[in-house]
């Protein structure tokens, strides 16, 4: 049970409960108790439409303007490419970046309750640091801030907009340990950050993935990592390419992620 100003009973168990925080002014304080609760982050059933939709409702309740910023997006894609779709907009107005402009916002993001099980999965420790390659608007920090107050989170995105409205969102809340960086990780000159953790959800061409991993993997000669992989295109990258890393964990039914861990000391 949670209590916030105007709803002094808060639970959490149907799609309703988020529906109805919507439409209320939330204060800083009932936002930074929402994120720091764990069944705000947990999809009320455990289905994809219901994970997508209850993912919309926090989106919303914490107020990321992301349908706005993505239509900017399109309607500046197509005036470089007015027959273009989702597929062709990114590169048009990237130059030949995957951004996924156009792209269904809960298909372009991980829905937060799979981010939660991810890292209770993980069973991340104290002051480890997470890292999330093509970050979009950055939700994994928002989990990483709320839940995990003890470990840092830097999201590397390549679309300068999803950049700054992730990063609006993460000050609202105070979550100083959180950070996006607006960043082609394809660029010769990136650096992959040693961490703990990372996170890809196939954001690019095989060059682009097959590039950082082999970052990656020199970070895994010094330091024992965990790599969570969401899609299909990454995973096959993996196990075409990559067999220094060990398969840990394969999502189960409805879960799109597996778990990758290399230290090779
Ligand atoms: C499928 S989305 C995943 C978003 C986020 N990781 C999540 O799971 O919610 C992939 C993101 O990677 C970004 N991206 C694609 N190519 C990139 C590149 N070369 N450098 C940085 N970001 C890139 C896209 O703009 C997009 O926002």
């Amino acid at each position: 049970m949670l209590q916030l100003e105007l709803f002094p009973r808060m639970e959490f168990k149907s799609l309703l409960d988020f529906q109805r925080l919507e439409n209320v002014p939330l204060s800083l304080s009932d936002k930074k108790k929402l994120i720091s609760h764990i069944d705000f982050f947990q999809t009320p059933k455990a289905n994809d439409v219901i994970r997508h939709q209850h993912a919309q409702h926090l989106d919303k309740i914490l107020g990321l303007r992301l349908k706005y910023i993505e239509e900017m997006l399109v309607a500046e894609a197509k005036g470089f490419d007015p027959e273009g779709s989702h597929e062709s907009w990114g590169p048009s107005l990237h130059g030949g970046v995957q951004t996924w402009v156009g792209l269904d916002l809960q298909t372009l993001q991980t829905p937060y309750s799979e981010i939660l099980r991810i890292f209770q999965l993980l069973k991340i420790k104290p002051y480890q640091h997470v890292v999330d390659l093509g970050a979009a608007y950055g939700r994994m920090g928002l989990v990483v801030g709320g839940l995990f107050i003890k470990n840092s989170f830097t999201g590397y995105e390549f679309v300068k907009a999803r950049v700054d409205e992730g990063n609006r969102v993460y000050r609202e809340l105070e979550l100083g340990r959180c950070q996006l960086i607006e960043q082609d990780l394809y660029d010769r000159g990136f650096e992959m950050p040693e961490a703990d953790i990372y996170f890809i959800y196939d954001y690019g061409q095989v060059e682009h993935i097959d590039y950082n991993l082999k970052q990656i993997q020199k970070i895994s000669r010094k330091r024992p990592i965990k790599l969570v992989v969401r899609g299909k295109f990454t995973k096959r990258i993996i196990a075409d390419h990559h067999p220094w890393l060990d398969l840990k964990y394969e999502g189960k039914l409805e879960e799109f992620f597996s778990i990758y861990t290399a230290y090779e000391n």
